[in-house]
């Protein structure tokens, strides 16, 4: 029987809620859960330095698969010595496994039971994706924890064709598993599939609990669908993953959806969102989004969030940024990345203190109170 190299630890149940606080263990370190995962699509976290993600308390970042494979390819990572050691980054990397960048990325898509064959959005060329293949790029990357390669359809699929497309996501998941070739050091976790089928859910978390996986995703979430229909699928999705593994919510970083998520029982989030919306001028604040390009921050030299302790709200003025996006100076966007990174870092933090507090539905309410939503 050989040690997983991912181990999640479970430090105490909240009183009022689904929510847990827990650790997961790394080949890279022990982390705190419930954690939200900085996105670094090709080997860096955009603008930000592992020096400055260190400090702002990030613990694992989330990289792509599909991405780093077109360029500039595994073999050269693995010849690095890998990508903590490429990038200079010794905590935690997930990568994605491709599954989900082709689908929302490629052009030209074929969906086989052997794999899926598309045209990649960079030059158009054919290419060919496989959970096997999948596997072996992200054993040559080298992350701490690896994706099963899925399917992540359209939340409006139908029945019929969702559930075809979870038991192949299944036999995918499968596949993966036997090529996987480093268990000792790089854990595995399974992706469950369904849309808004509960039935499907069930079938897609029973197929992947019996191939016991060291941790388990919830996917096909965040496509579309209403914050109301997202709940009620974790609802009724996270119970079905046994309780001493972690479960992660893919592509999910609003700092209400943490909270809601939290409360449902999730220890692991990644969005794109917080960096992205910061190159073109939106923050994330307590009190909402601040789109700190508009008029009304030109004279405006308070911090873009007055209750954030972030580096760029310390020491920079929303008039100050809002002339660097003005100029076009890439600083700019540097300090907004900097602080919507921090921003959500720190909602993760206060979560995790509500939940040793058993005081999360309190935080809840106090949290919407000022951002803005207030649906349960
Ligand atoms: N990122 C966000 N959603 C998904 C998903 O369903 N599958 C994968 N592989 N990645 C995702
Ligand atoms: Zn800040």
């Amino acid at each position: 029987m050989v040690e997983p190299a991912i181990k999640y630890r479970l430090i105490k149940e909240e009183k009022h809620t689904g929510a847990r606080l827990g650790e997961i263990i790394t080949p890279h370190g022990t982390f705190p859960t419930p954690m939200f995962m900085p996105v670094g699509t090709l080997a860096t976290v955009k603008s930000i330095s592992p020096e400055e993600l260190d400090e702002m308390g990030a613990s694992i970042i989330l990289s792509n698969t599909y991405h780093l494979w077109l360029r500039p390819g595994e073999d050269l990572v693995a010849e690095a010595g890998g990508l903590h050691k490429f990038m200079n980054w010794d905590k935690g990397i997930l990568t994605d496994s491709g599954g989900f960048q082709v689908f929302s990325l490629a052009d030209m898509r074929k969906i086989e039971e052997e794999g899926v064959h598309f045209r990649n959005h960079l030059n158009g060329a054919k290419m060919f994706l496989s959970p096997e293949k999948a596997i072996d790029i992200q054993n040559k990357l080298g992350p701490d924890i690896m994706m099963s390669f899925d399917e992540c359809p359209p939340f409006n699929e139908s029945h019929d064709y969702m559930k075809r497309s979870v038991e192949r996501t299944s036999r995918w998941a499968e596949r993966g598993l036997k090529a996987h070739a480093n268990p000792k050091t790089q854990g595995l976790f399974g992706i469950i599939q369904g849309g808004g089928f509960e039935d499907l859910r069930k079938q897609s978390a029973r197929d992947l609990v019996s191939l016991d996986f060291p941790g388990y995703s919830i996917g096909g979430l965040s496509v579309g669908e209403s914050k109301e229909e997202m709940n009620r699928v974790l609802e009724y999705t996270t119970p079905l993953i046994p309780q001493l593994k972690p479960r992660y919510l893919m592509g999910v970083g609003t700092p209400d959806s943490f909270i809601d998520g939290v409360i449902r029982g999730i220890d692991m989030f990644d969005c794109v969102l917080p960096t992205r919306i910061a190159r073109n001028g939106t923050c994330m604040t307590h009190k909402g989004r601040l789109v700190v390009k508009n008029a009304q921050y030109a004279r405006d030299f308070g911090p873009i969030d007055d209750q954030c302790n972030c580096y760029t709200c310390r020491n920079y003025s929303r008039a100050y940024i809002r002339h660097l996006f003005k100029a076009d100076e890439t600083f700019g966007l540097r300090l907004t990345s900097y602080h919507n990174l921090y921003f959500l870092l720190d909602v993760m933090r206060n979560i995790r203190q509500a939940i040793k507090d058993d005081q999360l539905l309190e935080y809840r309410e106090h949290f919407f109170e000022e951002y803005g939503y207030n649906k349960p």
